[in-house]
């Protein structure tokens, strides 16, 4: 069963669509259900002042995307680096637990799209 806060998340997603003029991008898949997602960042002084996501996935993962892009806006790059995927599913209520898997994909496309912006602006 999905917490009331994952239900409003998946009909009604904060965030979603894409960056243009994006300063970084990260994106992950999972090999095993072939879901992915796609993270935008629009940054600015090492804080994030905008983050949009795009995926193609199940509930959990689009709940999921909703609520980290949330908290991350307006985080500093190192704050949303130090973000789990456990913060995640504890800000959501909780996921059943064959959907836990399904926490990774954000967490990990986040990371990746800074991972990728610091590298670029050492
Ligand atoms: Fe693939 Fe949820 S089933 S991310």
């Amino acid at each position: 069963m999905y917490s009331q806060k994952v239900i409003d998340h998946f009909k009604n997603p904060h965030n979603q669509g894409s960056i243009a003029d994006a300063d970084a991008i990260g994106q992950e898949g999972n090999p095993v259900c072939g879901d992915i997602m796609k993270i935008y960042l629009k940054i600015n002084n090492n804080i994030i002042e905008d983050i949009k996501f795009e995926t193609l996935g199940c509930a959990a993962a689009i709940a999921v995307s909703s609520a980290l892009t949330d908290i991350a806006k307006g985080k500093t790059l190192d704050e949303a680096l130090l973000l789990t995927k456990d913060a995640i599913v504890e800000d959501l209520g909780g996921l059943p637990a064959p959907k836990i898997h399904c926490s990774m994909l954000g967490v990990e496309a986040l990371h990746s799209a800074i991972k990728q912006y610091q590298t670029n602006h050492k």
